[in-house]
């Protein structure tokens, strides 16, 4: 029997993957990980037709598991995963003289690392089927391209996930296209009021919300973006075009 098509997207749990899941769910089946296992359960009961969905709980931090934790979950549910969308992030704020070996390889397992093993075993036939990958997308940030305070693990790995995006472009080209999404700053639950009240000044459209950022996955997903690889795309609000001082 041929394995069922499926999008694998990580970090639905919460904020800009939840979003992205509900969206998806609408026309895929969806594999939806993160680590918290009752918002993994909520998430899938606001998406479509949940009980289609599978879960995947795992931490991205432990690199070297995810292969074998991965690989029997694709065997068991004889599922391909012909989409990829990398959502989950962790960000610590830290003063450069705290970014120690410790700090960054954290930031860089989670934002990077990861990413890049899950997609070396999806692009293995004996662990993705024969069908394989045509669509991956990589939520960076814009802190991939501009500096932050505190942000210089979090800036060299989005920076990171990026020039992986642009040489996987070239070199999977043309069976599987390639693309970051570099959102600016977003009204998420788990976002500091405060914080955000500082930032909106400078983003001319004002603030973002996740589902700003799932409908560009949703077209980069979609038959309309089929000229469309290696690209980061920023969707900010206007924010790193804006030079005018407050
Ligand atoms: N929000 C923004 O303003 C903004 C702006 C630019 C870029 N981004 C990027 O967008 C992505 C999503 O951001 P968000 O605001 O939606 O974040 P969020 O609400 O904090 O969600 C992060 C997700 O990543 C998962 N995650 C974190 N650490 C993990 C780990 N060690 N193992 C497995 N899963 C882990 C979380 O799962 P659990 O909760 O289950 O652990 C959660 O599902 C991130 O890559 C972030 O850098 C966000």
């Amino acid at each position: 029997m041929e394995a069922a098509q499926c999008t694998l997207v990580t970090g639905t749990s919460s904020g800009i993957g939840r979003a992205t899941a509900v969206r998806l769910s609408r026309g895929r089946k969806l594999i939806l990980h993160g680590r918290n296992v009752g918002r993994l359960n909520e998430t899938r009961e606001m998406c479509w037709r949940p009980a289609e969905h599978l879960l995947w709980s795992c931490d991205l931090k432990a690199v070297d598991k995810l292969a074998d934790s991965l690989t029997p979950l694709l065997a068991a549910s004889e599922l391909c995963v012909e989409a990829f969308v990398h959502c989950a992030g962790i960000v610590n704020v830290l003063p450069a003289r705290s970014v120690n070996y410790t700090v960054a390889h954290e930031t860089m397992c989670v934002n990077f690392f990861a990413a890049a093993e899950i997609i070396q075993l999806l692009l293995k036939r004996k662990v993705n089927g024969v069908k394989q990958l045509t669509d991956i997308v990589f939520i960076s940030s814009i802190a991939s391209r501009f500096g932050a305070r505190g942000h210089s693990a979090y800036c060299a790995s989005k920076a990171a996930i990026d020039g992986y995006m642009r040489a996987l472009a070239v070199e999977l080209a043309p069976k599987v296209k390639v693309n970051s999404i570099l959102p600016g700053a977003l009204r998420t639950g788990t976002c500091d009021a405060e914080i955000l009240a500082k930032l909106q000044p400078d983003y001319p459209l004002g603030l973002g919300e996740t589902g700003d950022i799932a409908d560009a996955i949703e077209f980069l997903l979609s038959p309309k973006a089929r000229w469309l690889t290696g690209q980061q795309i920023v969707i900010d609000g206007g924010r790193t075009v804006n030079i005018s001082r407050k």
